[in-house]
């Protein structure tokens, strides 16, 4: 673990949901982890006129309902936590932030984190960059939330503004799917292990299927998501970075950019993604854990005439050697049966099957299933003989499963806030990688017209259905 030093971290963006669910929580989670102390001072930053203490107990409420239940967060707050409001501007915000640079005796470290709605980031990023707050005499460190534009044309702006003020290595773009283990641990699955990097090209995958299903609905976040919808929300950024880390050359080193070189080049090698081979669906009434729930068109703040989609499932091709000819199934979608990340690599079935005249061979074996969430681990599905019965085979895994062999895992923002108050940016997207991203799904993002309709509580609109069926392959479900 690298060392952290002493520096103040400000919020701007502080009385939001954002800060309040996850980043206070898990920056707290790291704080008493690390035993960082008094080596992080929070300053909270937002429109609202607040006191310091008002903002503590606030800080306080947060923590608890986030399940902290040790008392040393109480007395941690009163010290550690301020609170600054913007209305009187970001040279008020440079006089405050200098002010107990001062009286802490810290040398200039600072972390900008923007836990704002994404119109206003350039405000943000513009405020503070006029202000000379993009350097100091210690780090100075931008943290920008997903989604980083709406299409490629905006994605380009926000990236020249903020070079307008800040270098690229100050930069940290969260995609909080990077921060899980069990993504992570996708380069030592493949790079620390020669049985599996061996199979894994066009010669013996038949194809890769990456899917995040959430039970959930849209919940009380209209506003936002009638404006971004499946594609925009989920599958520009984490099940791209997702497929990138499935479909990667092994890196040079484990430095951020000889990884993040290797991701950007797999978006470089899918020429286009055809719109005859997506599907984009909306959920209508149906189920959700046993109850009747609405459809999207009934949910609070949801137009009356929205066409915007709750479901994406495409074919991605990747136009490389390692790749040509594999298909890359992507699927995600709110109000599906449960909660489930998972990555199906595909394997062929062996040349002939011996087994085939009996009527038995297996449909999903010699597959690796890796789960991403909840139940984070890995199946190796293969077929075995059955006992006593003349050939009747039987699919089983072998697996593995985080939980069992380490405990719980961390919160994925812990993960990513200890690594850019270390300064790694190897969990971080570069601004290449975003751009390259959104020059694939901006084309997708002209379509117009009605979502295929699927119930609450489905796997999608059937035409996801016949999405792998027509290259004769199906969806895989653990
Ligand atoms: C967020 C999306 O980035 O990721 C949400 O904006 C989505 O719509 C969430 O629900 C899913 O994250 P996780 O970690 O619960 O899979």
């Amino acid at each position: 673990m690298k060392h952290i030093e002493s520096h103040l971290f400000v919020i701007i963006g502080a009385t939001g949901d954002l800060t309040s669910r996850k980043l206070l929580p898990s920056l707290y989670a790291m704080i008493a982890d690390q035993g960082l102390g008094d080596r992080c001072r929070i300053l909270g930053v937002a429109t609202s006129e607040l006191t310091d203490e008002a903002f503590r107990e606030s800080t306080k409420d947060a923590l608890r309902a986030a399940g902290h239940d040790d008392e040393d967060f109480e007395a941690w707050s009163d010290r550690a936590v301020h609170y600054q409001c913007i209305r009187p501007g970001y040279e008020a915000l440079r006089e405050r932030i200098e002010a107990l640079e001062e009286e802490y005796g810290m040398r200039g470290n600072r972390v900008f984190y923007l836990a704002l709605p994404p119109r206003v980031f350039p405000t943000a990023i513009e405020g503070l960059g006029e202000a000379g707050l993009a350097k100091s005499s210690g780090w100075t460190r931008l943290v920008v939330e997903k989604p980083f534009g709406r299409d490629l044309e905006s994605a380009r702006e926000l990236n020249e503004l903020v070079h307008r003020y800040f270098d690229e290595s100050q930069v940290y773009r969260i995609d909080h799917y990077l921060g899980k283990e069990t993504v992570q641990n996708l380069l030592v699955l493949r790079f620390a292990n020669s049985l599996f990097e061996s199979s894994w090209n066009r010669d013996r995958v038949k194809s890769v299927q990456i899917s995040v299903a959430e039970e959930l609905g849209v919940e009380h976040r209209a506003g936002y998501y009638e404006h971004a919808g499946a594609l925009r929300d989920m599958v520009q950024s984490h099940l791209t970075q997702v497929m990138t880390l499935v479909a990667m050359e092994p890196p040079a080193s484990l430095e951020a950019d000889s990884i993040r070189n290797e991701k950007v080049k797999v978006l470089q090698s899918i020429q286009r993604i055809d719109p005859e081979q997506v599907v984009v669906g909306r959920y209508g009434p149906g189920t959700s854990n046993g109850s009747p729930v609405g459809g999207y068109l009934e949910e609070e703040g949801v137009a009356a005439d929205s066409t915007t989609g709750t479901f994406v499932a495409m074919r991605v091709d990747i136009d490389n050697w390692r790749w040509q000819g594999v298909p890359f199934y992507l699927r995600t979608g709110k109000r599906l049966p449960r909660r489930l990340t998972q990555i199906a690599i595909e394997f062929y079935e062996p040349p002939v099957c011996l087994f085939d005249r009996e009527g038995l061979c297996q449909v999903h074996s010699n597959t690796l299933v890796i789960t991403l969430q909840p139940h984070e681990g890995f199946e190796l599905l293969f077929d075995v003989k059955a006992p006593e019965e003349r050939f009747r085979l039987i699919t089983l895994p072998l697996d593995f499963f985080y939980e069992e062999a380490f405990g719980p895992l961390p919160a994925a923002y812990t993960t990513l806030i200890k690594d850019l108050l270390s300064g790694d940016q190897t969990l971080f997207v570069r601004a290449d990688e975003v751009e390259e991203s959104w020059r694939l799904f901006t084309p997708l993002l002209a379509r117009s017209g009605e979502p295929d309709p699927y119930p609450a509580g489905s796997w999608g609109p059937e035409a996801s259905e016949r999405l792998p069926a027509r290259d004769g392959n199906a969806w895989v479900v653990r």
